[in-house]
């Protein structure tokens, strides 16, 4: 193919992984979430209990404690080889580039990405229920904290729940269809509508890689896949990206 210059990355938690957040999917099937209460005892949640409308309404303080959890979590880990590298890319990137995470860590903003969209939110962010007022958090959100704007007790983990709308999702359809390449890094495919990106990329004319550490579920619609760890695979794909810019 001709030299990219419209670029579309396509992050999930396997690009996180070796910076010891763990994934969501082992074996293609959705797993418990582990979070760990203290570093020997992983406490496990139900996708349904802690990820959806209906759990927030049932119990916000379970919902509220699983993503403080996650929020503290955040403190001990750090970017890792494969953040840094797309970080390195978007500074030297001289065509477009937009890279689309859904993870809620912030390793790669850490790293360096600015070209970026969180479209399954934040975990360092607080949304308001009531005006819908997002804004950076990075201590616990006790349920029914209250909002800085306008005042309601409304204020929940900032995260696109199972049936909610994902962020960003105009801006990302629209570099989609301008890219020539999309390349999907550590995500297993099994979520909508990211794990449709893809189709959308091909349709639109762009060549597609994926780099992850299996086969996701969509691996067929990609004109390349290249198995390892992101931490690997990503700085060489990286380096070949900016050796060949004009
Ligand atoms: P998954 O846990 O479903 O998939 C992680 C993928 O990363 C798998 O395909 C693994 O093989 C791969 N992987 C694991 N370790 C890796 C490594 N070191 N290097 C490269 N790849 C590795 O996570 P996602 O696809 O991100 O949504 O899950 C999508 C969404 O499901 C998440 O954003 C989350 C969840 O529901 C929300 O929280 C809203």
């Amino acid at each position: 193919m001709a030299l990219p210059r419209k670029i579309v990355i396509l992050t999930g938690a396997g690009v996180s992984a070796e910076s010891g957040i763990p994934t969501f999917r082992t074996n293609g099937g959705i797993t418990y979430w582990d979070v760990y209460e203290d570093e020997l005892a992983p406490k496990s949640y139900r996708v349904e209990d802690v990820c959806t409308p209906e759990a927030l309404a049932r119990d916000a303080g379970l919902v509220h404690r699983f993503y403080d959890l996650r929020r503290a979590a955040l403190a001990g880990v750090g970017p890792n080889a494969a953040h840094l590298a797309l970080a390195a890319l978007d500074a030297a990137w001289t065509g477009e580039l937009l890279l689309v995470t859904q993870n809620v860590d912030d390793l790669h903003e850490r790293a360096g990405s600015r070209r970026m969209v969180h479209m399954h939110g934040e975990l360092r962010s607080a949304l308001c229920a009531a005006c819908g007022d997002r804004r950076p958090h990075i201590d616990d959100l006790p349920p029914g904290s209250r909002c800085a704007v306008c005042g309601a007790a409304a204020l929940r983990p900032d995260i696109v729940f199972f049936g909610e709308m994902p962020y960003a999702m105009e801006a990302i359809e629209t570099a989609l269809a301008a890219c020539d390449l999309f390349v999907s890094i550590g995500t297993s495919g099994a979520v909508y509508p990211a794990a449709g990106f893809v189709q959308l990329a091909r349709h639109y004319g762009a060549a597609t890689l994926e780099l992850n550490l299996e086969r996701s579920a969509g691996s067929d619609l990609f004109d390349a896949t290249r198995l390892g760890t992101a931490g690997n695979l990503v700085p060489v794909w990286v380096g070949e990206v900016l050796a060949g810019q004009p």
